[in-house]
């Protein structure tokens, strides 16, 4: 289990590998606040008190897909959504950057070249959301009945979330493989909103440029991130969608190679405070796009609904691979805390 304060620590320099890549992960440092598990918990939370309606996800099964923090800045754990940015960080395709473009003479990047590294993205996102359908398969015996062993989680940090390389890891429990498939597909999903101009709008106060691009201001959750669609997304990718170059060490200069490019410093919406009663508000301090009212609330927004989207998405194509039978069990095996005995 990924601990941050364990990283910390240990070794302080990793934590800036671990925690820079936004939306945020980690609570309190480096403009933080875990945005990913608030987004996830505001997506899926079954209401206080109450069992889960099918859909939502209890507490247990929830803290393991969303992550937790703790009072104390740095502590708690990744959880799976936030996986993709745990030491040594996924690289632009779990996070859907380096996709920048720009229509203006001379950019570095094509458009081509920018929906091919989006592609990328999207297609490591579907590897994932595969993992994730094939992983419910061993939460039943073979007479269909859930296996307690395979399902029941005892604490909300119990899962293991380093399997990056690894898809189908059969060493760990069926719910905790299912779930980091779903948690670092949701990771990109999520990132997505906020590292592009897809939902955003763009500071009418200044002229287009490589830091002030068009924003899209899309209300919709993008079509090509069906993560059960296969091939290309070309056809379905606005012309002028960007995200940005992404750099370590992100700043007003990127790094040598994001020079004159769109970079994630001038993209990203990663920052602000997400609340479980659903208020969200911006935090403006070194988020030139955050400068934008509503651009904050845009990206979470459309970060929220997609992930519910995936959630839907998920439940139908384990009842298409499995019946609709095993599949409901298998979905009501995620989400419960007591499987065993409610998922009959
Ligand atoms: C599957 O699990 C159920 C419930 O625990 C049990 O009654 C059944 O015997 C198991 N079937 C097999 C083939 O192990
Ligand atoms: C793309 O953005 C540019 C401004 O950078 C604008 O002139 C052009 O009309 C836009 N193209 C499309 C297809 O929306
Ligand atoms: C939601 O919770 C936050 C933090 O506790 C609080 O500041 C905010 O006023 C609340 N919003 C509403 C609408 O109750």
């Amino acid at each position: 289990m990924q601990r941050n304060i364990f990283v910390l620590v240990v070794v302080p320099y990793f934590i800036l590998l671990a925690t820079c890549k936004p939306f945020g992960t980690v609570n309190g440092i480096l403009g933080q606040h875990n945005e990913h598990e608030m987004i996830s918990r505001l997506a899926f939370q079954c209401p206080p008190g109450q069992n889960t309606d099918g859909i939502c996800f209890e507490p247990i099964s929830l803290g393991n897909l969303a992550g937790t923090h703790g009072v104390i800045p740095l502590t708690g754990d990744n959880g799976m959504v936030g996986s993709p940015d745990d030491i040594f960080p996924e690289g632009p395709e779990a996070h859907c950057d380096d996709a920048d473009f720009l229509d203006a003479p001379g950019y570095p990047m094509t458009r081509d070249q920018a929906t091919a590294q989006l592609q990328r993205c999207v297609d490591h996102l579907r590897m994932r959301f595969g993992q994730a359908v094939r992983g419910v398969a061993r939460m039943l015996n073979s007479s269909d009945h859930i296996i307690e062993d395979q399902t029941e989680l005892d604490d909300d940090e119990e899962c293991d979330h380093n399997h990056r390389e690894t898809t189908d890891n059969t060493n760990d429990k069926a719910k905790c493989v299912a779930l980091e498939g779903f948690g670092r597909a949701l990771h990109g999903i999520q990132d997505f909103y906020s590292h592009s101009n897809w939902a955003d709008l763009a500071n009418s106060n200044q002229p287009t440029s490589v830091q002030n691009p068009p924003g899209l201001g899309l209300p919709y959750t993008a079509p090509f991130l069906d993560l059960r669609l296969t091939g290309s997304i070309s056809s379905q990718v606005p012309y002028n969608l960007s995200t940005g170059c992404y750099f370590l060490l992100d700043g007003p200069n990127g790094r040598s190679d994001c020079r004159n490019r769109i970079t994630h410093y001038s993209m990203n919406k990663d920052h602000g405070w997400v609340y479980l009663n659903g208020t969200i508000v911006a935090d403006a301090d070194d988020v030139p796009r955050n400068e934008v009212p509503g651009n904050f609330v845009r990206a979470v927004t459309a970060a929220v609904e997609d992930s519910q989207r995936q959630w839907e998405h998920l439940r139908d194509e384990i009842r298409r691979v499995y019946g609709t039978a095993k599949g409901n069990r298998m979905i009501c095996g995620l989400i419960s805390d007591d499987p065993a005995s409610i998922c009959v």
